[in-house]
């Protein structure tokens, strides 16, 4: 039986469902002849790791354990009794990789939402760990810390950071090796907008559909988490940077859907919904009608060409497949030399704990072969 020794940093929504995915997944895995061992769990300010970790485990009990714990919204340090400071974290799980990295082998699963993790992800690749991602803030870092991540392409995986479950990195990384230029990538990748800008299609002002995506459930708490694009843009920037731009996060044109003047640290949330997006339906309403009389729709997108990449408003022929896009699934249209004309096209829901934790699963075991 192959063993694939892990590490899982993170143990929110996605992490704690990449656990159960694990637990379940057992005797599946037993008949492909793989068993995934976890030898450590950390959140913010705790670690659990197995005793013996050339050998053992934290068993399915224990796993059982922290997601429970990590539900009832307590801390790692409950179950493992102690709490740590992130340093402390750091240096335990450096010590895990040294020890495991020319042995063993170890795969360092990131499901935090942190951009702290960039600092071990980049020493774990120089002990010959590999990496595993959903986390996007460290392959949108520093150019620096980027080219040291993949500096070993074969040893890290990160579909779940671009369309969460969907096979997106997965198809682009196909399409590049097989020397297909890559020329444009069009790409709806946030549900929340997704859903926005094809409900404003039927004549709803935006800040309505804004105020029901929020009771829906479909927004961040903050709705201007969602409204000012900076998530879209970490995907846009992992995209580009897959296909060799050099480009960083600061040099991307980023179109948020409301001013400065309504940032979150300036106007108080209850203000904003109230007050602030109302202003905002006017403009927006002028640029559907403008658009709806070239037979074209508004999507929020992401746009990489030869040198561009930016993410924000653009106007699409509403025969397309984006202008045809509908609720809150992903799309992304990727032109080639092969797919020139017809672009190929993914689709499905881009968002999700168990989609998500499903792909950073399927990455796990798609890189079994590096583990004896
Ligand atoms: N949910 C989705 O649909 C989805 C889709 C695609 C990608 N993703 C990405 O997947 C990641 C996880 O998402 P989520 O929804 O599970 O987030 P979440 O619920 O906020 O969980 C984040 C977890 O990371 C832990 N954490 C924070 N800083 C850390 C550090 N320095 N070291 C180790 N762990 C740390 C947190 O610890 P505490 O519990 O102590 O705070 C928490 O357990 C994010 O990067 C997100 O962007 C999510
Ligand atoms: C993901 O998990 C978090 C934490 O358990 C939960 O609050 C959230 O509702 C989940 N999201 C979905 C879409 O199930
Ligand atoms: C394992 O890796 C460490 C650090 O990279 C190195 O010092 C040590 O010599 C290696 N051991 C073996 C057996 O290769």
């Amino acid at each position: 039986m192959k063993k694939i020794p892990l590490i899982l940093m993170g143990c929110g929504g996605v992490g704690r469902q990449l656990l159960q995915h694990i637990v379940s997944c057992r005797s599946l895995h037993a008949k492909q002849g793989v068993r995934l061992r976890v030898v450590g769990v950390c959140d913010s300010n705790s670690l659990i790791v197995a005793s013996d970790v050339i050998n053992g485990e934290v068993d399915d009990v224990g796993l059982t354990q922290v997601c429970k714990a990590k539900s009832n919204g307590a801390s790692l340090a409950t179950v493992s009794s102690h709490a740590m400071s992130g340093q402390e974290v750091t240096s335990k799980i450096i010590e895990v990789v040294s020890l495991l990295g020319n042995s063993t082998g170890l795969a360092v699963v990131d499901c935090s939402a942190s951009s702290e993790t960039a600092g071990i992800l980049s020493q774990v690749v120089d002990f010959g760990c590999c990496v595993v991602l959903a986390n996007k803030k460290p392959l949108t870092a520093s150019l620096e810390v980027y080219d040291k991540l993949v500096s070993l392409p074969r040893r890290i995986r990160h579909e779940s950071t671009v369309g969460a479950g969907l096979p997106v990195i997965a198809a682009l990384n196909r399409i590049i090796s097989s020397g297909d230029p890559v020329h444009r990538i069009v790409g709806s990748l946030s549900g929340t907008l997704g859903y926005v800008m094809s409900e404003l299609q039927t004549g709803k002002p935006f800040s309505k559909v804004v105020t029901v995506a929020k009771s829906l459930g479909y927004t961040e708490p903050d709705p201007r988490d969602d409204l000012g694009g900076m998530d879209v843009a970490r995907k846009a920037l992992i995209l580009a940077r897959l296909l060799g731009h050099r480009l960083t996060l600061d040099s991307l044109k980023i179109e948020s859907l409301y001013p400065v003047e309504m940032r979150p640290s300036v106007m108080p949330i209850e203000d904003f919904l109230v007050n602030g997006l109302p202003q905002l339906d006017a403009d927006i309403q002028d640029r559907i009608t403008k658009a709806s009389s070239k037979g074209n729709v508004l999507r929020y997108v992401c746009l990489i060409e030869k040198t561009r990449c930016e993410v924000g408003i653009q106007e699409l022929p509403k025969d397309s497949p984006l202008g045809r896009l509908r609720g809150s699934d992903n799309l992304l249209e990727i032109y080639s030399r092969c797919y020139n004309e017809q672009p190929l096209v993914i689709q499905g829901a881009g968002a999700g704990n168990d989609t998500t934790a499903a792909g950073v699963l399927a990455d796990i075991l798609d890189i079994q072969d590096l583990f004896p």
